[in-house]
Parts: structure tokens; sequence; C-alpha cells
């Protein structure tokens, strides 16, 4: 068995990448990580209150993020917040990049990458073999349906709530191929998760399906979907699934392995708080060889990891970053930090739902670190339709006059607001979204304009 020190003696670089595939499959008794060149950040001296406990909010918010403390922000799931410490580290490559462009991008960067997949796999629970480092869901997303051997006449599954930016893909790639879209409707409210997985049963029963495209919590509609239930009955009809878990690194345990989808794709700028351009993709082993890029580069015919481990030349510094935001999860545990965000959570939407009288599109258990609740009956006499504008017009109202930064969603003639939560948020900023929403429909009321 060859060590990481022979191998290290062979170059790497853009041109040469056959060597992360090796790197990878190395045990971790065998595998030694390639010398990161400066000091990373430490957590081990992290705030905590006189209980010992961490503390979270407001003071998570200064330290951990640049925010502005002004701005009341709702809406962690839209593009994340990165670490401060994690941009810090990204800075640092960047800078050491620049001392020797050459020995950082030909010697040292394909190392570098290994053992940050290295961790991010043990993180989810997989084979560093089957998981790459990519820059974005979509990038990913793109790859597996692009990839995928489209015959005309397959039919690629997906639902109303699946991301936009995804539906159209999908559209493209019917329309390129010959294969056929059909959207499943899931309505709400909905009443548990078992409703949700009859409604796959029934379609996939009914129909011969090439792919189904789960959302592991949807954008517009954040239930955390029963994904396990879903892919076991995909499987067990030799279906192919592809699970966008865009928002579930950070905010759901993962673990790959047991899940055993097709293909799982996540982003680590959201709520695993990475720098921006950061994200994960899973692929099965036995339909690794029929995945490419969707940039090909120097690695094509190489494998898997070394396809995708070149996109060509870019600044890969949110992705070596990742050695600090896992050490920060580390350092706060994944346990705590998930505790706090479900527990405000449930705080959050108790408080609001009592403020307005209204209710949840769905039982609390079944949200992860979002939530629609919804809009007081005030606010929808607001408005003649309701629909995007509508919820566009409370969104603006909101960010304007209120600096509450928050989406409004036009969900199946309902309007919600639906809320994130995260280590940098605490209960006295949905105490002030609850104000601000009664205030617009009060000034509505009084002068017949919001
Ligand atoms: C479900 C889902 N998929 C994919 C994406 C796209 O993520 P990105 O823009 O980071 O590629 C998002 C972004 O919010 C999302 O919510």
């Amino acid at each position: 068995m060859k060590s990481t020190k022979d191998m290290a003696k062979r170059d790497f670089g853009s041109f040469h990448a056959s060597n992360v595939q090796e790197l990878l499959s190395l045990s971790n008794e065998e595998y030694v990580p390639h010398q990161i060149p400066f000091a990373l950040p430490s957590f081990s001296d992290l705030d905590k209150d006189s209980n010992g406990e961490l503390l979270f909010g407001r003071q998570m918010k200064s330290t951990f993020f640049l925010l502005e403390e002004s701005c009341c922000f709702l809406n962690h799931g839209a593009f994340g917040a990165s670490l401060k410490p994690a941009l810090e580290t990204a800075r640092k490559w960047q800078l050491y990049t620049e001392e020797q462009p050459l020995r950082f991008y030909d010697r040292e960067l394909m190392p570098l990458l290994v053992h940050v997949c290295r961790r991010m796999a043990a993180f989810v629970s997989c084979s560093p073999t089957d998981l790459v480092l990519v820059n974005n869901a979509t990038f990913g997303v793109n790859s597996v349906l692009n990839s995928f051997p489209w015959s005309a006449g397959d039919v690629i599954l997906t639902f109303n709530i699946t991301y936009g930016a995804v539906k159209k893909l999908v559209k493209h790639i019917c329309l390129k191929t010959g294969a056929i879209n059909r959207e499943v409707e899931l309505k709400f409210p909905v009443q548990g998760r078992k409703e949700i997985v009859d409604v796959l049963r029934t379609h996939l029963d009914a129909c011969d399906i090439k792919l189904v495209v789960i959302d592991h919590i949807p954008s517009n509609a954040p239930v955390v979907l029963p994904v396990r239930e879903m892919v076991q009955l995909c499987r067990q009809r030799q279906v192919r699934v592809l699970v966008d878990g865009a928002h579930a690194l950070g905010a759901l345990p993962l673990d790959l392995t047991d899940l055993d989808p097709d293909y799982y794709v996540s982003n680590c700028h959201k709520w695993l708080c990475s720098p921006k351009g950061a994200a994960i993709l899973y692929v099965r082993p036995d339909v690794q060889a029929e995945v490419r890029p969707a940039v090909i580069s120097h690695g094509l015919g190489s494998g898997f990891s070394s396809e995708f481990v070149w996109a060509g030349l870019h600044d890969y510094s949110p992705l070596l970053a990742l050695h600090t935001v896992l050490d920060f999860w580390e350092a706060l545990t994944p346990s705590a930090i998930r505790k706090y965000i479900q527990q405000l959570l449930k705080d959050a939407t108790d408080l609001l739902i009592k403020c307005w009288g209204t209710r949840l599109p769905a039982p609390l258990d079944m949200f992860g670190p979002m939530a629609l609740v919804e809009l007081p009956e005030s606010i929808h006499q607001m408005f003649n339709t309701i629909d995007y504008s509508a919820a566009e017009t409370v969104q603006n109202a909101l960010y304007h006059d209120f600096n509450i930064e928050v989406p409004i969603k036009s969900l199946q003639g309902r309007l919600y607001v639906r809320i994130s939560a995260h280590i940098h948020n605490q209960l006295d900023e949905y105490e002030k979204l609850g104000g601000a929403v009664l205030a617009i429909s009060g000034r509505a009321g009084n002068s017949g304009v919001p």
C-alpha cells in the first residue's frame, strides 16, 4: 500500500490530477494531510454564560458574523451569512496563493482540497471517494442532470415546490433530450410526513419514472421532506433519485451512507456558514462513471474525483476555508447549534401565531431551521389578489420601513412569512417582526394603502 509520503513526491497540478483519487482512497491511518501554511483560528475559548452555556444570539452575531447590528436579519436561508473567522481564513488563502501562484496551484492545491474533502466526507458520513467539492448547489444539480443518460420519453419527476432554477433546468433538459417532466403537486396545509410519502408512492406506481428530484428542505415551503422514506421508495423501484439538499448541510444531521440516494447536493454557504462558493456533491459509486462535471477541464477521463477537482482557474479559497468552518462546528458541536435553532424556531413561531392569530401550514416538527407562518387576515384584506406582487409589497414594507429582512411567500392563495433561525438570531427579532406586520396592516386600514 502506498503512503501519503510516497505520493507527495509526485507532482499534482491541474494537468495531472489522478493522484487525487489515490489520496482520497487512503485509510485515515495511512493518510497524512498536506501541511497548512499558516495558523488557523482556534475556538477553544468560546464565550459562555455563568451556567457554562454558549452565548447564542446577539453576542454570537457580533463575535462571529459581519451582519449589521441594526438589521433584523431573519433571512439566513436566502444566501446564508458567512462566519467572520472563515472569511479571514479564505483571505489568508488568497494572499498565500499570490506569494507563489505556481507552487499553490500546481503543487499544493490538489492535496489541500483532498484534505478538506476528507473532512467534509466525515461530516456527512460518506466515503471521501464519493464526495466532490463544487462551488454551489446549482453546479451540482447541473452536473447530474446534464450527465443523465436521457432518452426521448423518459419521465423526470419534480414537485410544485422544487427550487425555481432547478425547474427551469429540468425544462431545458426536456427540450434538449425529449424527456418529459411530470410535476407533482403537494398541497398546503399538510398534516404530516406520510401524506407526502403517499403522494410520491402514487406517482411512482402510476408511471415509469427515470429520475425523481427531491428538495430536502424546499426553499418556498421549507418543511423537511421525509427523504429517507422517499429515497427508499425510489430505490425499491430502481428509480434514480437526486436529493437537492441545498439547505440541509448544517441544518440537519446528514448521514449520506445511510440515506443512500443516487445523488445528493448541498451548499456549505447556507446553514454551515462558509464563505460563498462552497458546496458538496455526493454520487453513489455505481453511477459515478456516468456523471461529468458541468464544467469539463483537465481532469476528464481521470476518474470521478479528479474530474471535479479542477473547474478551471478560479478562487478556491471558499473551499479551503471549510477547515475553519468545520473547526467552528466541532467546537460548538452540531447538536448544541441545532438545539438552539430548534428552540428558537419553536419560540418564534409560537410568538407570531399568538400575535397574529394565525397558523403554520404544517406541524412544527416538520420544519427545520425555517418555518412559514401565515400572515394575519388584516394583511390579506389589503389585496384584491393574493400573489407574488402582494407578497413583495409586504416584504418591501418590512425592509424599507422597519429594516427587517425576511421573505414573504404567496402559497396557494395565502401569504406567509418565511422565518429563518440561526445562532445569530434571538427572540426579540421575531417580536419586532410581529409588531411590524400589525403596524403595516393597521396603516393600510387607516389610509387604504400599505
Ligand atoms: C432548494 C434549493 N436548491 C438549489 C439552490 C441553489 O443554490 P445556489 O444558488 O447556492 O447554487 C437553492 C438556493 O436557495 C435552493 O434553495
